[in-house]
């Protein structure tokens, strides 16, 4: 650990290390299944941005990547249920195979918002990469095709994720003191 927020973590539950080891992983994987097909990434702002800044340099196919932005109302740590549009692509995605990539899915509700704005559009395939899946706490029927790392209930911070925007850019993830929640 060698960040000023590390005396704020309680424990660190994936190392820099452990994550890199898995998204080379995932990156294999993704470049095995798609070959030569070009895939449009859509990373979803903004705690996708360092995984899939590193999970794109393990994925040999070509591809082009845009990005997409939503937010549930008044929510931190729990998700309220109501999703905000905030930004769309640029890509035309007719006809493409569409590979979203996401940071966490929780309720899966923000995700399931934008995979249906998608789907409208008629892409030729659409697929979910994410590196944590909480399976336990979906509240709608949204499955991904790669997952990372399956979590408990956790809270976690680091490596795109934040609490109150803080912490995103620690290259471990972890969670944190109850006395650094503030609210
Ligand atoms: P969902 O709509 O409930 O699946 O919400 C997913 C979003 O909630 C993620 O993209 C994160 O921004 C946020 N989120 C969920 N769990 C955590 C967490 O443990 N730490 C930080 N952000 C989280
Ligand atoms: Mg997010």
């Amino acid at each position: 650990m060698n960040h000023p927020f590390d005396k704020n973590i309680a424990q660190v539950l994936f190392t820099k290390e452990q994550l890199q080891k898995r998204i080379a992983e995932l990156g294999q994987q993704i470049s095995q299944d798609y070959g030569q097909e070009e895939i449009v990434v859509i990373c979803v702002l903004k705690g996708a941005v360092p995984f899939c800044a590193d999970l794109v340099r393990h994925i040999t196919c070509p591809m082009a990547i845009d990005f997409m932005a939503a937010s549930t109302y008044g929510g931190t740590s729990a998700s309220s249920g109501v999703v905000r549009f905030q930004k769309d692509i640029e890509e035309d995605v007719y006809g493409r195979h569409v590979l979203f990539v996401e940071d966490i899915i929780d309720s899966g509700l923000t995700l399931r918002y934008l995979t249906d704005h998608i789907r409208l559009r008629h892409p030729k395939s659409l697929k979910i990469c994410c590196l944590m899946d909480k399976a336990v706490k979906r509240k709608t029927d949204l499955h991904p095709d790669y997952v990372g790392f399956d979590l408990g209930d956790h809270f976690i911070v680091g490596y795109g994720f934040d609490y109150e925007e803080s912490y995103r850019n620690m290259d471990y993830i972890g969670v944190l003191k109850p006395e650094a929640i503030t609210s």
